[in-house]
Protein backbone atom coordinates (compact mmCIF):
# COMPACT_ATOMS: atom_id res chain seq x y z
CA UNK A 1 0.00 0.00 0.00
CA UNK A 2 0.76 3.92 -0.56
CA UNK A 3 -1.33 5.93 1.10
CA UNK A 4 -4.74 4.62 1.08
CA UNK A 5 -4.41 3.25 -2.88
CA UNK A 6 -3.87 0.30 -3.21
CA UNK A 7 -0.83 -0.80 -4.85
CA UNK A 8 -1.60 -3.57 -7.26
CA UNK A 9 -4.99 -3.78 -9.15
CA UNK A 10 -8.04 -4.97 -7.22
CA UNK A 11 -9.76 -6.51 -10.62
CA UNK A 12 -8.34 -8.99 -12.89
CA UNK A 13 -8.51 -7.51 -16.17
CA UNK A 14 -6.21 -4.64 -15.01
CA UNK A 15 -3.74 -7.10 -13.38
CA UNK A 16 -3.47 -9.03 -16.30
CA UNK A 17 -2.96 -5.68 -18.56
CA UNK A 18 -0.29 -4.59 -16.13
CA UNK A 19 1.27 -8.03 -15.87
CA UNK A 20 1.28 -7.95 -19.53
CA UNK A 21 3.09 -4.65 -20.14
CA UNK A 22 5.53 -5.80 -16.94
CA UNK A 23 6.34 -8.71 -18.78
CA UNK A 24 8.86 -9.33 -21.71
CA UNK A 25 6.80 -10.83 -24.91
CA UNK A 26 7.80 -14.06 -24.69
CA UNK A 27 7.54 -14.36 -20.91
CA UNK A 28 3.46 -13.45 -21.78
CA UNK A 29 3.80 -15.98 -24.58
CA UNK A 30 4.43 -18.72 -21.87
CA UNK A 31 2.47 -17.60 -18.74
CA UNK A 32 -0.18 -16.41 -20.82
CA UNK A 33 -0.59 -18.55 -23.58
CA UNK A 34 -2.84 -21.94 -23.98
CA UNK A 35 -3.11 -24.64 -26.27
CA UNK A 36 -4.81 -24.45 -29.84
CA UNK A 37 -6.58 -21.46 -30.53
CA UNK A 38 -6.91 -21.02 -26.61
CA UNK A 39 -11.15 -22.32 -26.89
CA UNK A 40 -10.68 -24.05 -23.82
CA UNK A 41 -8.89 -22.02 -22.03
CA UNK A 42 -11.09 -19.16 -22.73
CA UNK A 43 -13.96 -22.04 -22.07
CA UNK A 44 -12.96 -22.87 -18.81
CA UNK A 45 -13.26 -18.82 -17.69
CA UNK A 46 -16.71 -19.07 -19.15
CA UNK A 47 -18.25 -21.69 -17.63
CA UNK A 48 -18.44 -19.83 -14.04
CA UNK A 49 -20.44 -17.40 -16.02
CA UNK A 50 -22.97 -20.48 -16.27
CA UNK A 51 -23.44 -20.37 -12.44
CA UNK A 52 -25.56 -18.02 -10.46
CA UNK A 53 -24.92 -18.01 -6.49
CA UNK A 54 -28.46 -17.62 -4.81
CA UNK A 55 -28.60 -15.31 -2.37
CA UNK A 56 -30.27 -16.11 1.05
CA UNK A 57 -30.93 -14.06 3.93
CA UNK A 58 -31.25 -13.44 7.59
CA UNK A 59 -28.90 -16.49 7.77
CA UNK A 60 -26.08 -14.26 10.36
CA UNK A 61 -23.66 -14.31 8.23
CA UNK A 62 -21.43 -11.87 9.87
CA UNK A 63 -19.04 -14.27 10.64
CA UNK A 64 -17.68 -16.57 8.01
CA UNK A 65 -15.36 -19.30 8.45
CA UNK A 66 -13.52 -20.28 5.82
CA UNK A 67 -11.39 -23.14 6.94
CA UNK A 68 -10.99 -26.17 5.47
CA UNK A 69 -9.39 -29.71 6.46
CA UNK A 70 -7.17 -31.71 3.92
CA UNK A 71 -5.29 -34.95 4.56
CA UNK A 72 -5.64 -34.09 8.08
CA UNK A 73 -4.47 -30.33 8.09
CA UNK A 74 -6.33 -27.48 8.68
CA UNK A 75 -5.82 -24.61 6.37
CA UNK A 76 -7.14 -20.75 7.01
CA UNK A 77 -9.28 -20.91 3.41
CA UNK A 78 -9.67 -22.71 0.91
CA UNK A 79 -7.28 -21.40 -1.91
CA UNK A 80 -4.19 -22.91 -2.68
CA UNK A 81 -1.64 -21.90 -5.72
CA UNK A 82 -1.51 -24.34 -8.64
CA UNK A 83 1.95 -25.48 -9.43
CA UNK A 84 3.15 -22.75 -12.18
CA UNK A 85 6.83 -24.11 -13.77
CA UNK A 86 9.70 -21.74 -14.60
CA UNK A 87 7.84 -19.72 -12.29
CA UNK A 88 11.51 -17.91 -12.00
CA UNK A 89 11.14 -15.82 -15.15
CA UNK A 90 8.09 -14.34 -13.79
CA UNK A 91 10.35 -12.45 -11.31
CA UNK A 92 12.69 -9.72 -11.45
CA UNK A 93 15.64 -11.37 -9.21
CA UNK A 94 14.73 -14.80 -11.22
CA UNK A 95 13.70 -16.32 -7.85
CA UNK A 96 9.66 -16.85 -8.69
CA UNK A 97 9.73 -20.10 -6.33
CA UNK A 98 10.49 -18.58 -3.17
CA UNK A 99 8.63 -15.65 -3.69
CA UNK A 100 5.68 -17.72 -4.00
CA UNK A 101 7.21 -19.62 -0.88
CA UNK A 102 7.02 -16.02 0.96
CA UNK A 103 3.38 -15.50 -0.01
CA UNK A 104 2.24 -18.79 1.44
CA UNK A 105 4.05 -18.14 4.63
CA UNK A 106 2.08 -14.58 4.80
CA UNK A 107 -1.48 -15.60 3.64
CA UNK A 108 -1.53 -19.28 4.75
CA UNK A 109 -2.25 -19.85 1.01
CA UNK A 110 -0.10 -23.25 0.41
CA UNK A 111 2.05 -23.36 -2.65
CA UNK A 112 2.00 -26.78 -4.93
CA UNK A 113 5.92 -26.28 -5.92
CA UNK A 114 6.18 -27.26 -9.34
CA UNK A 115 8.83 -29.68 -10.30
CA UNK A 116 10.10 -27.28 -12.89
CA UNK A 117 11.39 -24.68 -11.04
CA UNK A 118 14.49 -22.27 -10.33
CA UNK A 119 15.06 -22.60 -7.48
CA UNK A 120 15.35 -26.04 -5.75
CA UNK A 121 12.61 -27.50 -3.67
CA UNK A 122 14.61 -27.76 -0.40
CA UNK A 123 14.79 -23.88 -0.66
CA UNK A 124 11.48 -23.32 -1.71
CA UNK A 125 10.20 -25.46 1.48
CA UNK A 126 12.55 -23.41 3.67
CA UNK A 127 10.55 -20.09 3.04
CA UNK A 128 6.74 -21.57 3.64
CA UNK A 129 6.54 -20.98 7.66
CA UNK A 130 3.84 -22.39 9.56
CA UNK A 131 1.76 -22.72 5.95
CA UNK A 132 1.81 -26.31 4.33
CA UNK A 133 3.30 -27.09 0.92
CA UNK A 134 2.61 -29.72 -1.75
CA UNK A 135 5.02 -30.82 -4.16
CA UNK A 136 4.33 -31.76 -7.94
CA UNK A 137 6.11 -34.09 -9.46
CA UNK A 138 6.50 -34.33 -13.25
CA UNK A 139 7.09 -38.15 -13.41
CA UNK A 140 10.74 -38.35 -15.04
CA UNK A 141 11.11 -41.50 -17.43
CA UNK A 142 14.24 -42.63 -14.91
CA UNK A 143 12.56 -44.35 -12.10
CA UNK A 144 15.40 -43.08 -9.77
CA UNK A 145 15.32 -40.00 -10.00
CA UNK A 146 11.03 -40.06 -9.67
CA UNK A 147 12.26 -41.61 -6.08
CA UNK A 148 14.75 -38.73 -5.49
CA UNK A 149 12.69 -35.88 -6.15
CA UNK A 150 10.00 -37.74 -4.02
CA UNK A 151 12.37 -38.26 -0.96
CA UNK A 152 13.73 -35.07 -1.42
CA UNK A 153 10.08 -33.49 -0.74
CA UNK A 154 8.94 -35.76 1.87
CA UNK A 155 12.55 -35.04 3.49
CA UNK A 156 12.18 -30.87 3.30
CA UNK A 157 8.67 -31.40 4.88
CA UNK A 158 5.97 -31.52 1.75
CA UNK A 159 2.87 -32.07 3.06
CA UNK A 160 1.66 -34.68 0.04
CA UNK A 161 2.96 -35.40 -3.68
CA UNK A 162 0.58 -34.21 -6.56
CA UNK A 163 1.58 -36.22 -9.66
CA UNK A 164 0.81 -34.65 -12.69
CA UNK A 165 -0.53 -37.46 -15.71
CA UNK A 166 -1.63 -34.32 -18.48
CA UNK A 167 1.94 -33.11 -19.38
CA UNK A 168 4.21 -36.09 -20.20
CA UNK A 169 4.30 -33.91 -23.42
CA UNK A 170 4.18 -30.52 -24.08
CA UNK A 171 0.87 -29.25 -25.48
CA UNK A 172 0.69 -27.60 -29.14
CA UNK A 173 1.05 -24.25 -28.05
CA UNK A 174 1.13 -21.25 -30.80
CA UNK A 175 2.22 -18.53 -29.00
CA UNK A 176 5.04 -20.67 -27.45
CA UNK A 177 6.38 -21.82 -31.34
CA UNK A 178 6.13 -18.43 -32.82
CA UNK A 179 8.55 -16.80 -30.14
CA UNK A 180 10.53 -19.74 -30.18
CA UNK A 181 10.30 -20.06 -26.50
CA UNK A 182 10.47 -23.83 -25.03
CA UNK A 183 14.37 -24.02 -25.55
CA UNK A 184 14.83 -20.58 -23.60
CA UNK A 185 12.64 -21.38 -20.92
CA UNK A 186 14.53 -24.83 -20.38
CA UNK A 187 17.06 -22.59 -18.63
CA UNK A 188 15.08 -21.37 -16.06
CA UNK A 189 14.02 -24.20 -14.75
CA UNK A 190 15.89 -27.25 -13.91
CA UNK A 191 17.46 -26.41 -10.60
CA UNK A 192 15.32 -29.42 -8.89
CA UNK A 193 17.33 -31.86 -11.86
CA UNK A 194 20.64 -30.15 -11.41
CA UNK A 195 20.51 -30.37 -7.69
CA UNK A 196 19.54 -34.27 -7.91
CA UNK A 197 22.66 -36.86 -7.44
CA UNK A 198 19.65 -39.18 -9.52
CA UNK A 199 20.14 -36.43 -12.40
CA UNK A 200 23.99 -36.03 -12.36
CA UNK A 201 23.96 -39.75 -12.68
CA UNK A 202 22.73 -39.85 -15.92
CA UNK A 203 24.66 -37.13 -17.57
CA UNK A 204 27.57 -38.28 -19.55
CA UNK A 205 30.24 -35.98 -17.31
CA UNK A 206 28.73 -37.04 -14.29
CA UNK A 207 28.23 -33.18 -13.80
CA UNK A 208 25.80 -29.72 -14.09
CA UNK A 209 28.79 -28.36 -15.89
CA UNK A 210 27.62 -28.74 -19.53
CA UNK A 211 24.30 -26.18 -20.36
CA UNK A 212 23.99 -28.20 -23.58
CA UNK A 213 24.55 -31.78 -22.33
CA UNK A 214 21.92 -30.59 -19.21
CA UNK A 215 19.92 -29.56 -21.45
CA UNK A 216 19.68 -33.32 -23.85
CA UNK A 217 19.60 -35.19 -21.37
CA UNK A 218 16.63 -33.38 -19.17
CA UNK A 219 14.68 -33.69 -22.42
CA UNK A 220 15.41 -36.91 -22.73
CA UNK A 221 13.92 -38.28 -19.61
CA UNK A 222 11.38 -35.64 -19.07
CA UNK A 223 8.58 -37.35 -19.63
CA UNK A 224 6.88 -40.55 -18.83
CA UNK A 225 3.46 -41.20 -20.35
CA UNK A 226 2.35 -43.36 -17.44
CA UNK A 227 -0.25 -46.29 -17.65
CA UNK A 228 -2.31 -47.43 -14.85
CA UNK A 229 0.24 -50.09 -14.62
CA UNK A 230 2.37 -47.84 -13.27
CA UNK A 231 0.17 -46.86 -10.65
CA UNK A 232 0.88 -49.29 -7.63
CA UNK A 233 4.87 -47.85 -8.08
CA UNK A 234 3.96 -44.05 -7.91
CA UNK A 235 2.00 -45.58 -4.77
CA UNK A 236 4.74 -47.42 -3.26
CA UNK A 237 7.02 -43.88 -3.81
CA UNK A 238 5.47 -42.15 -0.52
CA UNK A 239 3.02 -42.55 2.59
CA UNK A 240 2.39 -38.69 2.12
CA UNK A 241 -0.97 -38.12 0.68
CA UNK A 242 -0.49 -38.55 -3.25
CA UNK A 243 -2.90 -36.72 -5.50
CA UNK A 244 -3.59 -37.34 -9.50
CA UNK A 245 -3.35 -33.95 -11.31
CA UNK A 246 -5.35 -33.44 -14.71
CA UNK A 247 -8.76 -35.93 -13.97
CA UNK A 248 -11.47 -34.52 -15.42
CA UNK A 249 -13.52 -37.87 -16.04
CA UNK A 250 -15.19 -40.16 -13.40
CA UNK A 251 -14.37 -43.47 -14.63
CA UNK A 252 -10.71 -42.80 -13.85
CA UNK A 253 -11.36 -41.24 -10.40
CA UNK A 254 -12.66 -44.29 -9.66
CA UNK A 255 -9.90 -46.11 -11.41
CA UNK A 256 -7.43 -43.72 -8.98
CA UNK A 257 -9.39 -44.57 -5.93
CA UNK A 258 -8.66 -48.61 -6.80
CA UNK A 259 -5.06 -48.05 -6.49
CA UNK A 260 -5.40 -45.81 -2.78
CA UNK A 261 -4.51 -42.47 -3.67
CA UNK A 262 -5.08 -39.64 -1.43
CA UNK A 263 -6.57 -36.96 -3.57
CA UNK A 264 -8.06 -36.19 -6.98
CA UNK A 265 -7.12 -33.07 -8.72
CA UNK A 266 -9.37 -31.94 -11.56
CA UNK A 267 -7.58 -29.46 -13.90
CA UNK A 268 -7.73 -28.81 -17.48
CA UNK A 269 -4.08 -27.29 -16.90
CA UNK A 270 -5.43 -23.77 -16.98
CA UNK A 271 -6.00 -24.76 -20.93
CA UNK A 272 -2.29 -25.14 -21.86
CA UNK A 273 -2.57 -28.90 -22.89
CA UNK A 274 -5.03 -29.82 -24.76
CA UNK A 275 -7.57 -27.51 -26.58
CA UNK A 276 -11.34 -28.53 -27.76
CA UNK A 277 -11.65 -30.35 -24.27
CA UNK A 278 -14.83 -29.53 -21.77
CA UNK A 279 -14.31 -26.70 -19.11
CA UNK A 280 -12.77 -28.59 -16.18
CA UNK A 281 -15.72 -26.55 -14.52
CA UNK A 282 -17.73 -28.99 -16.11
CA UNK A 283 -16.23 -31.63 -15.56
CA UNK A 284 -16.23 -31.30 -11.28
CA UNK A 285 -19.77 -32.07 -10.19
CA UNK A 286 -19.18 -36.06 -11.98
CA UNK A 287 -15.79 -36.37 -10.60
CA UNK A 288 -16.62 -34.68 -7.09
CA UNK A 289 -19.71 -37.26 -7.03
CA UNK A 290 -17.37 -40.12 -8.24
CA UNK A 291 -14.88 -39.11 -5.60
CA UNK A 292 -17.05 -39.81 -3.02
CA UNK A 293 -14.78 -39.19 0.50
CA UNK A 294 -12.28 -38.32 -1.38
CA UNK A 295 -10.77 -34.57 -1.39
CA UNK A 296 -10.78 -32.77 -4.94
CA UNK A 297 -8.49 -30.14 -5.50
CA UNK A 298 -9.42 -27.54 -8.48
CA UNK A 299 -8.28 -25.10 -10.93
CA UNK A 300 -8.61 -23.69 -14.86
CA UNK A 301 -10.19 -20.52 -15.24
CA UNK A 302 -10.64 -19.14 -11.68
CA UNK A 303 -10.08 -15.06 -11.64
CA UNK A 304 -12.19 -14.03 -8.77
CA UNK A 305 -13.57 -14.75 -5.45
CA UNK A 306 -17.06 -15.36 -6.62
CA UNK A 307 -15.27 -17.91 -8.95
CA UNK A 308 -13.91 -19.74 -6.19
CA UNK A 309 -17.22 -19.60 -4.17
CA UNK A 310 -18.83 -21.45 -7.38
CA UNK A 311 -15.96 -24.14 -7.45
CA UNK A 312 -16.79 -24.70 -3.83
CA UNK A 313 -20.49 -24.79 -4.05
CA UNK A 314 -20.58 -27.58 -6.83
CA UNK A 315 -18.07 -29.89 -4.94
CA UNK A 316 -14.38 -28.30 -4.83
CA UNK A 317 -12.64 -28.94 -1.51
CA UNK A 318 -9.90 -26.29 -2.54
CA UNK A 319 -9.32 -24.25 -5.10
CA UNK A 320 -6.65 -23.30 -7.12
CA UNK A 321 -5.14 -20.11 -9.09
CA UNK A 322 -2.25 -20.50 -11.67
CA UNK A 323 -1.70 -17.61 -13.99
CA UNK A 324 -3.32 -14.79 -11.37
CA UNK A 325 -0.50 -15.05 -8.94
CA UNK A 326 2.20 -15.41 -10.88
CA UNK A 327 0.54 -12.20 -12.64
CA UNK A 328 1.11 -10.72 -9.10
CA UNK A 329 4.58 -11.92 -9.28
CA UNK A 330 5.86 -10.09 -12.11
CA UNK A 331 4.10 -7.02 -10.52
CA UNK A 332 5.19 -7.02 -7.24
CA UNK A 333 7.10 -10.12 -6.16
CA UNK A 334 6.40 -10.94 -2.57
CA UNK A 335 4.04 -9.06 -2.25
CA UNK A 336 2.25 -8.71 -5.40
CA UNK A 337 1.43 -12.32 -4.74
CA UNK A 338 0.20 -11.96 -1.73
CA UNK A 339 -2.16 -9.28 -2.81
CA UNK A 340 -3.54 -11.37 -5.68
CA UNK A 341 -4.07 -14.38 -3.06
CA UNK A 342 -5.90 -11.68 -0.39
CA UNK A 343 -7.67 -10.07 -3.03
CA UNK A 344 -9.32 -13.32 -4.13
CA UNK A 345 -9.65 -14.28 0.04
CA UNK A 346 -11.23 -10.94 0.36
CA UNK A 347 -14.17 -11.02 -2.43
CA UNK A 348 -14.97 -14.62 -1.44
CA UNK A 349 -15.52 -14.21 2.11
CA UNK A 350 -17.37 -10.62 1.41
CA UNK A 351 -19.95 -12.99 -1.32
CA UNK A 352 -20.09 -15.21 1.36
CA UNK A 353 -21.10 -12.46 3.76
CA UNK A 354 -23.38 -10.74 1.36
CA UNK A 355 -25.30 -13.68 0.24
CA UNK A 356 -25.90 -15.99 3.20
CA UNK A 357 -23.50 -18.79 3.43
CA UNK A 358 -21.03 -18.49 6.38
CA UNK A 359 -19.12 -21.72 6.09
CA UNK A 360 -17.88 -23.75 3.35
CA UNK A 361 -20.44 -26.91 4.52
CA UNK A 362 -23.36 -24.09 3.60
CA UNK A 363 -21.68 -24.34 -0.12
CA UNK A 364 -23.47 -26.97 -1.91
CA UNK A 365 -24.96 -27.66 -5.25
CA UNK A 366 -28.48 -26.34 -3.82
CA UNK A 367 -26.26 -22.83 -3.52
CA UNK A 368 -26.01 -22.44 -7.23
CA UNK A 369 -28.62 -22.06 -10.28
CA UNK A 370 -27.62 -22.93 -13.90
CA UNK A 371 -28.00 -19.37 -15.53
CA UNK A 372 -27.61 -20.04 -19.28
CA UNK A 373 -28.10 -23.05 -21.52
CA UNK A 374 -27.62 -24.77 -24.64
CA UNK A 375 -23.83 -25.43 -24.02
C1 LIG B 1 1.16 -24.17 -15.37
N1 LIG B 1 0.61 -25.36 -14.91
C2 LIG B 1 1.45 -26.34 -14.43
N2 LIG B 1 0.92 -27.48 -13.89
C3 LIG B 1 1.73 -28.42 -13.36
O1 LIG B 1 1.22 -29.42 -12.88
N3 LIG B 1 3.08 -28.24 -13.36
C4 LIG B 1 3.68 -27.15 -13.90
O2 LIG B 1 4.89 -27.01 -13.88
C5 LIG B 1 2.84 -26.18 -14.49
N4 LIG B 1 3.37 -25.09 -15.10
C6 LIG B 1 2.56 -24.06 -15.50
C7 LIG B 1 3.12 -22.89 -15.99
C8 LIG B 1 2.31 -21.81 -16.30
C9 LIG B 1 2.93 -20.53 -16.80
C10 LIG B 1 0.92 -21.90 -16.11
C11 LIG B 1 0.01 -20.71 -16.38
C12 LIG B 1 0.35 -23.07 -15.67
C13 LIG B 1 -0.85 -25.50 -14.78
C14 LIG B 1 -1.32 -24.98 -13.44
O3 LIG B 1 -0.93 -25.82 -12.40
C15 LIG B 1 -2.85 -24.88 -13.39
O4 LIG B 1 -3.42 -26.11 -13.73
C16 LIG B 1 -3.41 -23.78 -14.29
O5 LIG B 1 -2.58 -22.65 -14.32
C17 LIG B 1 -4.78 -23.37 -13.78
O6 LIG B 1 -5.37 -22.50 -14.65
P1 LIG B 1 -5.35 -20.90 -14.51
O7 LIG B 1 -5.62 -20.54 -13.06
O8 LIG B 1 -4.01 -20.44 -14.96
O9 LIG B 1 -6.47 -20.53 -15.43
Amino acid sequence: MSGILPEHPMEFRELEERARHAMSPSVWSYVAGGAGDEHTQNANRAAFAHWGLVPRMLVGADRRDLSVDLFGLTLPSPLFMAPVGVLGICARDGHGDLAAARAAARTGVPLVASTLSADPLEEAAAEFGGTPGFFQLYTPTDRALAESLVHRAEKAGYAGIVVTLDTWVAGWRPRDLATSNFPQLRGHCLANYTSDPAFRALLPGGHPDDARDTALTWARIFGNPLTWDDLPWLRSLTTLPLILKGICHPDDVRRAKDYGVDGIYCSTHGGRQANGGLPALDALPAVVEAAGELPVLFDSGVRSGADIVKALALGATVVGVGRPYAYGLALGGTDGVAHVLRALLAEADLIMAVDGYPTLADLTPAALRRVCCGT
